[in-house]
């Protein structure tokens, strides 16, 4: 591939240079990359570029805090090692995320990096794929029964681990509500069964009870709300915990708990050290999250990707099975969060600042240095 990308004229590489530069600003325009489903510039032309690697990143959303730096830490990575990179963001549409992954693909991206918005629906993106010669990494989400060549993420069932542990220390007894993430999405099913490996067993011995267990359609903070605002109803308020996906579910939890006088009488989780919820947890509203070091998720990506590119071999130590094969993974450790320590977890490593997480606190009660 290389050898004829070589062998272009001097004039048809400037004219692909040029292309290439217009993708990169895809890259760094969350707003064009999150609605857009084009990368400029690229047409069938782009493919024979330069000869230089291209890394193309299909994204389910743009939406939570988190992909944002995904993206970016990501694209810088894989800029710093050589290549060029190229990113598109379906806005949670499983058709438009087909698309632009075909447009990616058709614009001769050597290693394909996809967060699927739907872990079923995203498949024939890796057969495409594969016609062509590309390899594709599945990226913090599984897609499943597909032939996809790498899993990267954390250990997801150890989040909701971490989550429903952090909540029973606060709430050993009690009615538990469960408010889970998007359905279509393999790693609310991970964090969920996670979460009742911890929550099953004390419902058995008769401690706690779990009252209410619902998937929050696209992980959308305003179908938390509406399910916490059910739960509620059907227990007449009588609720001593909330087990919350990810701290925009937890965000729609804690809405409803405030309709009701509730919100920071009973323990809520969540996961990604968003700005809002580490604030949360600084003020009281919310008792953990969990933090997933998006600098190093982000950085393996771009690494693996260019080297795959390169067709040099990758180490994956583990196996996840996806229902068609054991896929080669590299699962990533969380890191559970509460007011004890976010200075040294979230704070230490620079994911957010001291005087923002701390913002609404007296200065009194802020770490000491
Ligand atoms: C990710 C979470 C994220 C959620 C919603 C999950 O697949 O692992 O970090 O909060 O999607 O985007």
């Amino acid at each position: 591939m290389m050898t004829w990308k070589k062998s272009l004229g001097l004039g048809t590489a400037a004219m692909l240079l040029a292309a290439s530069i217009t993708g990169c600003g895809v890259v760094s325009n969350g707003d064009q990359a999150a609605s857009g489903g084009k990368t400029e510039g690229g047409t069938q032309a782009a493919k024979k570029d330069d000869g230089k690697i291209v890394i193309g990143m299909s994204m389910d959303t743009l939406k939570e805090e988190r992909w944002q730096k995904d993206r970016d830490i990501f694209s810088a990575k894989v800029k710093e090692l050589g290549a060029e990179v190229k990113v598109l963001a379906a806005d949670g549409n499983d058709a438009t995320q087909l698309s632009q992954a075909e447009q990616l693909i058709s614009q001769g991206v050597d290693v394909l990096v996809v967060i699927p918005h739907n872990a079923e629906a995203s498949a024939p993106i890796v057969d495409k794929a594969h016609k062509e010669g590309i390899k594709v990494i599945s990226y913090d989400r599984l897609i499943k029964n597909s032939n996809v060549d790498y899993y990267l993420s954390f250990d997801n069932v150890r989040v909701g681990e971490m989550q429903a542990q952090a909540i029973v220390e606060k709430a050993p007894k009690g009615n538990y509500v469960y408010i889970g993430g998007a359905d279509t999405d393999n790693n609310a099913h991970m964090f969920k069964q996670g979460a009742m490996n911890i929550l099953k067993p004390l419902a058995e011995k008769g401690d706690i009870k779990i009252v209410y267990e619902q998937f929050s359609k696209d992980w959308k903070p305003e179908e938390a709300l509406k399910n916490m605002e059910n739960a509620l109803t059907a227990n007449n308020n009588n609720v001593q915990a909330v087990v919350a996906a990810n701290d925009g579910t937890a965000g729609g939890a804690i809405q409803a708990l405030t309709a009701q006088g509730m919100t920071g009488k009973i323990p809520v989780s969540g996961q990604d050290a968003d700005l809002a919820a580490v604030q949360r947890i600084a003020e009281g509203t919310q008792t953990m999250t969990v933090y997933k070091p998006i600098n190093a998720i982000a950085t393996k990506a771009a690494e693996m990707a260019v080297a795959l590119a390169k067709g040099e071999t990758v180490n994956a130590d583990k196996k996840v099975n996806n229902g068609k094969i054991d896929v080669p993974s590299i699962l990533l450790d969380p890191i559970a969060v509460n007011k004890s320590n976010l200075a040294d977890t979230v704070i230490k490593d620079g994911f957010h600042k001291v005087e923002d997480v701390f913002k609404n606190v007296p200065k009194d009660q802020w770490p000491k240095k």
